[in-house]
C-alpha cells in the first residue's frame, strides 16, 4: 500500500469512528427514519427504486442506506474497516438491506459490474492521486448505457486558501488548481465537528475541470451536462455562511466562485 493510503486510511478510520455520534452527520435523524440525502443528492439522483446502485466511497453508510431506503438495490464501498463495520451494523439496526465492500476504490473487486448507476459524493475525488484510474472504476462497474452522478466540491473551490489570516473577501488562492504534487496536510481538524485527531495527517490530491473531465471521457463516459452552484455541505471556507439546514454558501457580497461540481454522464 502506497504510503500515501496509509496516512489517509489511518485518518478516515478514526473520522468513520467519530463521524457516527458527530453533529454534522445526521445518524440520528436517520435512525428516526427519515431520509438524509441531501437535496442536491437526492433530487440529482432521480427515481433509484430498483435500480443497481455502487456507491464509491460510502463512509459509514448514511447515504447508502438511504439510498436503500428509497429502494435502489445498494452496494457501499469504501476503503476504512472502521466505515465498513459502522456501515453494517447501521444496516442491521434499521432493517436496511445494502452490501458493504471494504476495497480501495482504484483496485475494486472484478465481481463489482453490472450496475445501473455508480455514485459518489463531497470529498471523494480529492484522496485519489489517479483520477483517470477513479473513472476507469467507476465505468468498469456499469452496465453500457449506466450512469455516473458525482456531486463533487468544484475544483476553483479545492484551490482558495482555506485557512486565511484575516478571513476577508475576495477570496485568494492558495493550491494549485490543478497539480500531480501531493498535498501533504497536517494538523487536521474534523469538518464534521470539534475535537482533535490523533490521525491528523492527510495527503490530497487536486484535480481540475479539464483532468476530471478527460479522464471521463477517456474512460469511455459521454458527458451528459455538469453544474456548478454554491451551495456545499460542510464550511469549506471560513468566509461561507450557513445557507440552511443542509449547505454552506458563499456570504453577500461575495463575488461568485463555484462551490460545487455536479457531474452526469452516460458510459457508452
Ligand atoms: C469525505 S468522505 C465521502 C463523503 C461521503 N459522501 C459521506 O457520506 O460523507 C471520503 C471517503 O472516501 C474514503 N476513501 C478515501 N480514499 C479511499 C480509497 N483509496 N478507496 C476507498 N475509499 C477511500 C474514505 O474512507 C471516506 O469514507
Amino acid at each position: 500500500m502506497a504510503n500515501y493510503t496509509k496516512t489517509n486510511l489511518a485518518y478516515w478510520n478514526e473520522m468513520a469512528r467519530r463521524h457516527v455520534d458527530s453533529p454534522g452527520y445526521r445518524t440520528a435523524a436517520f435512525r428516526r427514519g427519515e431520509n438524509i440525502l441531501d437535496p442536491i443528492v437526492r433530487d440529482g439522483i432521480g427515481k433509484v427504486r430498483g435500480k443497481k446502485l455502487l456507491h464509491l466511497q460510502c463512509h459509514f453508510g448514511l447515504d447508502t442506506l438511504s439510498l436503500a431506503r428509497m429502494g435502489a438495490d445498494v452496494t457501499g464501498l469504501d476503503f476504512s474497516k472502521d466505515a465498513i463495520a459502522t456501515a453494517r451494523a447501521l444496516a442491521k439496526e434499521t432493517g436496511l438491506t445494502a452490501k458493504f465492500v471494504r476495497a480501495n476504490v482504484l483496485t475494486p473487486p472484478p465481481e463489482l459490474k453490472g450496475f445501473d448507476i455508480v455514485f459518489a459524493s463531497w470529498g471523494a475525488i480529492c484522496w485519489m492521486h489517479d483520477m483517470a484510474s477513479w473513472m476507469r472504476t467507476a465505468a468498469k462497474a456499469l452496465k453500457r448505457g449506466g450512469r455516473l452522478f458525482l456531486a463533487e466540491a468544484h475544483p476553483y473551490l479545492m484551490s482558495l486558501d482555506d485557512h486565511p489570516r484575516e478571513p476577508a473577501l475576495p477570496f485568494s488562492v492558495r493550491y494549485d488548481y490543478d497539480s500531480d504534487v501531493p498535498l501533504k496536510l497536517a494538523n487536521q481538524g474534523d469538518y464534521a465537528g470539534p475535537g482533535s485527531l490523533k490521525a491528523h495527517r492527510n495527503v490530497m490530491f487536486l484535480h481540475g475541470m479539464a483532468k476530471i473531465l478527460n479522464c471521463a471521457i477517456a474512460a469511455g463516459f459521454r458527458i451528459d451536462g455538469i453544474e456548478e452552484g454554491c451551495h456545499i455541505p460542510w464550511q469549506g471556507l471560513q468566509q461561507l455562511i450557513k445557507a440552511d439546514e443542509d449547505y454552506w454558501t458563499l456570504p453577500p457580497g461575495a463575488p461568485f466562485v463555484p462551490l460545487s461540481l455536479i457531474l452526469n454522464a452516460t458510459k457508452i
